[in-house]
């Protein structure tokens, strides 16, 4: 397998897939409140995608080499759960974080995307982690641009994270996406500078660190799916698909109501905190 370059028409299919994912999550915040269970979001989300976006969840099934089919149409991971976590009959509590991960399909494309979300009154510690994983997500996507590699990515997010306190997971990581959910590369979100594949345009991959409070270990729960720190430590992910394009970069998994990027970006005043409520 190679990378595969998107054309021009590609990218107008995946620049729709990008943004109806990144709806779903501006359809769910106003959902994201303490006693909601994580399975009323999932239905939210799966009506929208199918009824309202004409689209396909990619979750439901997915079944890669070694998993059970995925059941749900949405990934929930709430405080020390990492990853995939599963959608359940549990009410939100004031205090939780939850990271709300979206696929869609589109015609074909897929396009992936999630951020975190402060149920209620979130403790200073809890907002620190989200708002700072926010920024490490941005740390990498800075980066890309023709020429750069995909080490330069990781470099940047890990010494972003690491000088805050926190630790980078390494088992799970970004990855090229297209016509297939996973495709190459592996975008890692730890690394050195110059190092992995060079970035060309028409290249679209995912950034998506997940960034624990405590140590960097994870381990996986018995359903199979849903991974967890090892020493029950908070952990947050922010995820964007993002294009390179032939100067830099384009974020493809962009709406309304995304978040505005950290004004390291955009050169502005500090923008309002990454995480509402
Ligand atoms: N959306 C996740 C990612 O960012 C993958 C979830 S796989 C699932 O790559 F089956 F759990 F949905
Ligand atoms: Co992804
Ligand atoms: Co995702």
């Amino acid at each position: 397998m190679t990378i595969s370059i998107k054309t021009a028409a590609d990218v107008e299919g995946m620049r729709i897939a990008g943004r109806l994912a990144s709806e779903v999550l501006d359809m769910l915040a106003a959902h994201v409140k303490p006693g909601v269970t994580t399975d009323r979001l999932d239905q939210l989300a799966h009506h929208h995608i199918v009824n309202v976006q004409g689209a396909i969840p990619a979750p439901l099934n997915y079944a890669p080499p070694g998993y059970t089919p995925y059941p749900k149409s949405i990934c929930t991971s709430i405080n020390h759960q990492v990853c995939h976590g599963i959608p359940n009959d549990r009410p939100l509590k004031n205090g939780d974080i939850v990271n709300v991960d979206v696929t869609v399909i589109k015609d074909g494309w897929h396009g992936d995307t999630s951020r975190m979300f402060i149920v209620g009154e979130g403790s200073i510690a809890a907002k620190r982690l989200c708002n700072f994983t926010y920024e490490a997500m941005w740390k990498g996507i800075v980066r890309v641009k023709p020429g750069a590699r995909l080490g330069d990515i990781g470099h940047a997010i890990q010494t972003f994270a690491e000088n805050a306190g926190f630790s980078v997971v390494r088992e799970f990581c970004g990855h090229g996406i297209g016509r297939n959910f996973h495709e190459e590369p592996q975008v890692l979100h730890y690394g050195r500078p110059g190092t992995l594949e060079e970035l060309v345009p028409g290249m679209v991959f995912t950034i998506e660190p997940m960034i624990n409070a405590g140590r960097r270990e994870i381990r996986e729960m018995t359903d199979g799916w849903t991974i967890v720190t090892k020493d029950r430590s908070l952990s947050a992910q922010w995820e964007h698909t993002v294009l390179v394009t032939d100067t830099g970069y384009e974020v493809l998994t962009v709406s309304a109501g995304s978040p505005p990027p950290p004004a390291f970006v955009t050169g502005q005043q500090p923008a309002p905190a990454a995480v509402g409520h």
